[in-house]
């Protein structure tokens, strides 16, 4: 059995179980004992908030005692901590990118910057002071360091980017606002950065920033734009790319983000097997590429979940048996 740690496990019950089904024992760390996900793993473990200098102290004490081969980052919070901290977890391998490729992706201005470096298409963007006076409307007002659509706003004309630069509480970037068809594509990649599969799914509908119904689709360009993108930035392990497809048939790449995306079951539900991919990574193993080896046509459609705790006694919670 091969132990992996999930950090920041929040709600995501389904990647937690998906790996205990690929064969993983999984212990799983939170700061809140309300985390869902916790409850679906062998093992869990509260651990202190990712700003307190115990965070990573507390990590490596977990992979030390539960002997974890691999360390899996859930969320986009912690990632810059365990990219740049992963010396310090006692040889488990951290599945991310090098600490520069994380850090420049979780700020959208250099991220795009990143993109322009490899020669990957990015929409024109802007810091706020820097906008052209010939940059064409509708542009977006996007949250430099934003995640789950929050602080996103449409300005139709000078007077409304000048409004938005304003009103929004946050640091921001601007960013031509593209027409065309969003898709998402997870790809997962190996330690040397060579993209063992790419899948593409379109995005019929989203909800706060997460994709809650969509498709798998074997589109070969999308397929090939994942692939070039994940390999030019040394993505390791799974990575998230969204883009938009414009009327002439290019691609713009917005957003990335290098762990297993909001919408995991749709890839996992296509055949993906990103957590086998990712125990055998752990094993030192090198599995061959299978690019497209997927099942289209495969649709989600997400709903929320529950799940009852009762006192342990020991001031923990455990999840209530079900009634007979
Ligand atoms: N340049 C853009 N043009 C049109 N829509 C965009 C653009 N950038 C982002 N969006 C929309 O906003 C959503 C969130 O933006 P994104 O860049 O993915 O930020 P995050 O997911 O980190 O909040 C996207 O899924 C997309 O629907
Ligand atoms: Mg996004």
């Amino acid at each position: 059995m091969t132990a992996v740690l999930f950090t920041c496990a929040g709600q995501r019950v389904d990647i937690v179980g998906a790996f205990r089904r690929a064969g993983a024992t999984a212990i799983a760390t939170d700061a809140n004992p309300l985390a869902p996900a916790l409850y679906a793993a062998d093992e869990h473990a509260l651990v202190p908030r990712i700003d307190d200098p115990g965070y990573l102290p507390a990590l490596r004490a977990l992979v030390q005692e539960h002997d974890v081969q691999l360390v899996v980052p859930l969320t986009d919070l912690d990632q810059v901590l365990l990219a740049r901290g992963c010396d310090e977890l006692s040889g488990a391998l951290v599945l991310l990118p090098a600490a520069e490729i994380v850090e420049r992706l979780e700020d959208k201005y250099l991220a795009h910057v990143l993109f322009e470096e490899r020669g990957i298409a990015s929409p024109p963007t802007w810091l706020p002071g820097n906008v052209p006076d010939d940059a064409a409307f509708p542009l977006l007002v996007k949250a430099r360091h934003g995640f789950g659509s929050r602080h996103i706003y449409r300005a139709a004309d000078r007077a409304q980017l000048g409004f938005f630069l304003g009103y929004t509480p946050v640091d921001s970037i601007v960013q031509a606002c593209l027409a065309g068809e969003e898709f998402s594509i997870d790809v997962f990649c190996d330690l040397e950065g060579r993209c063992l599969n790419a899948i593409p799914r379109t995005m019929i509908e989203s909800k706060g920033g997460e994709s809650i119904k969509g498709m798998s689709i074997k589109d070969e360009a999308l397929i090939e734009l994942a692939r070039d993108v994940a390999e030019s930035l040394g993505v390791v392990g799974p990575a998230n790319i969204q883009c938009f497809r414009e009327a002439d048939g290019t691609h713009f790449i917005t957003d990335i983000n290098t762990r297993f995306g909001g919408g995991f079951p749709l890839p996992l539900a296509a055949g993906g097997r990103y957590p086998e991919l990712a125990l055998a990574l752990a094993r030192g193993e090198r599995p061959e590429p299978r690019l497209g080896d997927f099942r289209e046509g495969i649709v989600m459609t997400r709903f929320f979940s529950d799940l009852s705790l009762t006192p342990n006694g020991d001031g923990t919670l455990k999840p209530l048996a079900p009634a007979e």
